[in-house]
């Protein structure tokens, strides 16, 4: 099928530069990071000026829910303030609907929505969607290798696929379930393979669309981006996080490496053949 190509540049080139003009901090055209927190951050867009919003929110309940069992965070994690563990997001139904609402308002028409769930969020706050949204699908990302966890140990994720009207998908035979290796050793806590941002894209919108994902971390969503032709725009409250995004991005666009995730030219052709 024909990919969408919604955004004229010139509207998509408005809107980078709105964003650009909200850091002190020099950024490529195609892609402008923010330290901000989400809601301010979506706050500051236009009405209908994002084609596809991809995000993987820092869900405090799930923090919560891994210090369940022994009581304690597995792993390099375990200890809040280390510098290896991120800010919360305060995910109570206000919050989490004010982050919805903003999300459904910059949205443009016919346009769709990925919102990444660990089990225990979804139950708590997935409901809370479909007031805003059409949800379309869950989709489970199967990690492949087994995970932390007490009783059965964690193996997937889920991502939930909804719209603001109709929007148009590339093809009527795309499976719900996502097989992506998890990373291993990440640079940076709950990093996502990029792949997982790519089957996003590649389904919903197509080369000059303008992707936003107010939930950065290390970027793998702005890469992904980056690799399908988009403009990215973005945000998150750590600024260390930016920090990471803005060099990865960087690197990207000079050297057409990503350095956070150097398996990435093969597991992408991986991930085509899979879809
Ligand atoms: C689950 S991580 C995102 C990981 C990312 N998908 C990746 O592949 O690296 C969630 C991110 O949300 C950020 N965060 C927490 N509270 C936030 C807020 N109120 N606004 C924006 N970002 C926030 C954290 O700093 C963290 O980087």
């Amino acid at each position: 099928m024909q990919k969408r190509n919604k955004t004229p540049t010139s509207d998509a080139e408005k809107i980078i530069k709105l964003v650009q003009s909200q850091t002190k901090f020099i950024q490529p055209s195609q892609a402008v990071v923010i330290q901000e927190d989400s809601i301010n951050f979506l706050k500051s867009l236009p009405d209908e000026s994002v084609d596809i919003i991809i995000t993987d929110p820092a869900y405090s309940g799930m923090n919560q829910k891994m210090k369940f069992g022994n009581g304690r965070i597995v792993g390099k994690y375990q200890k809040e303030g280390n510098g290896k563990w991120f800010t919360e997001f305060h995910d109570t139904k206000e919050n989490y609907s004010a982050f919805l609402g903003e999300c459904k308002r910059v949205l443009k028409k016919d346009s769709p929505i990925y919102i990444m769930f660990d089990s225990f969020s979804l139950l708590s706050l997935g409901s809370l969607v479909r007031e805003y949204f059409d949800v379309k699908n869950i989709i489970v990302w199967d990690k492949v290798n087994l995970g932390m966890g007490h009783n059965f140990r964690r193996r997937h994720e889920l991502i939930i696929y909804a719209s603001k009207g109709k929007p148009k998908i590339a093809s009527r035979s795309l499976p719900d379930i996502w097989q992506i290796k998890r990373i291993t050793r990440a640079e940076y806590p709950t990093q996502k393979p990029v792949e997982i941002f790519e089957k996003m894209i590649s389904a919903s919108v197509g080369k000059g669309a303008i992707v936003c994902d107010p939930f950065i971390g290390s970027g793998s969503s702005a890469i992904a981006s980056l690799k399908s032709g988009c403009y990215f725009i973005g945000s998150d409250v750590s600024p260390k996080a930016c920090g990471i995004t803005r060099n990865r991005i960087k690197k990207f666009i000079d050297i057409g490496l990503d350095p956070l995730q150097q398996n990435i030219i093969n597991a992408h052709q991986k991930s085509i053949e899979n879809f």
